[in-house]
């Protein structure tokens, strides 16, 4: 297992992590190869040996590294913005391996992905469908798109990252898909090539998928008892990891991911299926390296201060999510109390109420399941530099794939 005590001190794939925290300082975000190339292995397994294409999510982590080494498994990426249009172009991908998802996007980003002939746009509403039309005219372009179909179905996942229920910004409701798509002759410029669904992120119960792949089977029905025959259907991302058992393989804390690709093989047969996933990719491929900077008491309440914040992991604070926190250094004591950052606000908490080992001042801690939407939601909030990430290969040295920022490069933005 590639996080593991090893004479119960906490190692990645052989390598001790207090000889990173000397390298590189703290906090420090630690990735394993051996854990990325084992999940995208699955999911290769899993979809795109199933005739799937797959695009990473790239905004669950943009490390150039990691997309690097998904692209070498024959995995696409999924964009939302110019920035993360200019990070796959970095790392590689071609315009045909890149699709573009988003609720907003500017003249510049659609002129930029037309110009770049991308593999499809997935286009969320009607305001953009005509902005994409006015613009692949001026540029003498036609553009591939995915309508972006909102199906109101529960994910039953945390409120703030559920996207496919009729009351959140995302999508557009079935009936306007259908017109557009039985009306698709009013739009000269673009080449209609299927549906785009994404209900939720988080996913752990897979009965909204299958409710999903029921929906659209029926939906595509619909369409082509009318004479619709689109080809593409991409049923988005959302498989959920078991963050309080966070080095697990993902076979074990996303069960269903074979399940769920042979049943949408099954009942959407006529179409070249698509998923892009995020998160089952590298939420448990990493963790944030930190040390404890002191023990304080309030009251009854029991704290331990880190030099790691929200400002490295901003989940617990957005959704209440929990990341399991460990010592370095394996121990039997345990105390309940909370495990907070420096940053001046109270929601800097990293844990809450957790029976913690008992640390004191200078130990080194771990916190989980660091590879999703953690870097990638780093922010320099408090003038905090973004912190560096470290990817232990699997020959078991460690390689530096993000710098800390430095201070100049920081406040050097202010003019
Ligand atoms: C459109 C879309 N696709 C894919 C994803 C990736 O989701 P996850 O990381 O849960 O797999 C997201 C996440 O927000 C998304 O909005």
């Amino acid at each position: 297992m590639a996080f593991s005590y090893l004479n119960k001190r906490l190692h990645c794939d052989g390598v001790d992590l207090e000889t990173i925290a000397q390298k590189y300082g703290t906090p420090t975000y630690v990735y394993s190869e051996s854990i990325l190339r084992r999940n995208v292995q699955v999911l290769k397994e899993a979809f795109i040996d199933r005739g799937f294409k797959v695009s990473y999510a790239m905004k669950a982590n943009s490390n150039p590294a990691i997309l690097k080494l998904f692209r070498d498994y024959g995995l696409g990426v999924d964009i939302v913005s110019a920035g993360e249009y200019k990070m796959a172009e970095r790392v590689g991908f071609t315009g045909p391996e890149i699709n573009f998802a988003g609720v907003g996007k500017t003249i510049a980003e659609l002129d930029l992905a037309l110009e770049s002939e991308i593999g499809h746009f997935n286009v969320e509403s009607r305001f953009e469908l005509d902005l994409l039309e006015s613009r692949a005219a001026v540029l003498d372009k036609r553009a591939r798109v995915l309508l972006r179909l909102n199906p109101d179905i529960d994910p039953q996942t945390h409120p703030h990252i559920s996207t496919g229920l009729k009351r959140s910004k995302f999508g557009m409701g079935s009936e306007k898909v259908f017109h557009i798509l039985t009306h698709s002759s009013e739009y000269p410029h673009i080449i209609f090539k299927g549906i785009h669904c994404h209900i939720g992120s988080q996913i752990v119960n897979p009965q909204p998928f299958y409710d999903l792949i029921d929906y659209l089977s029926l939906f595509t029905g619909r369409l082509h008892s009318v004479g619709v025959d689109i080809q593409h259907l991409d049923l988005g991302g959302g498989f959920g990891v078991n963050y309080e058992e966070p080095f697990e393989d993902i076979l074990t804390t996303t069960p269903y991911l074979e399940t769920f690709a042979e049943i949408a093989n099954k009942k959407l047969n006529q179409f070249q299926l698509h998923i892009q996933p995020g998160r089952v990719l590298v939420a448990n491929s990493a963790v944030l390296l930190s040390r404890v900077l002191g023990i304080k008491h309030n009251g009854d309440q029991h704290f331990v201060v880190i030099d790691g914040a929200t400002t490295d992991i901003v989940r617990p604070a957005l959704y209440n999510a929990y990341h399991k926190v460990s010592a370095h250094q394996e121990s039997q004591n345990s105390k309940i109390g909370d495990v907070v950052g420096p940053v001046c606000e109270s929601s800097d908490a990293l844990a809450r109420q957790r029976e913690l080992p008992d640390f004191k001042s200078g130990d080194l801690l771990t916190i989980a399941s660091a590879g999703a939407y953690a870097s990638s939601m780093g922010s320099t909030y408090n003038l905090r530099p973004l912190s560096p990430e470290v990817m232990i290969l699997k020959e078991g040295t460690a390689k530096l794939i993000r710098r800390r920022q430095s201070f100049d490069e920081m406040v050097g933005l202010y003019v």
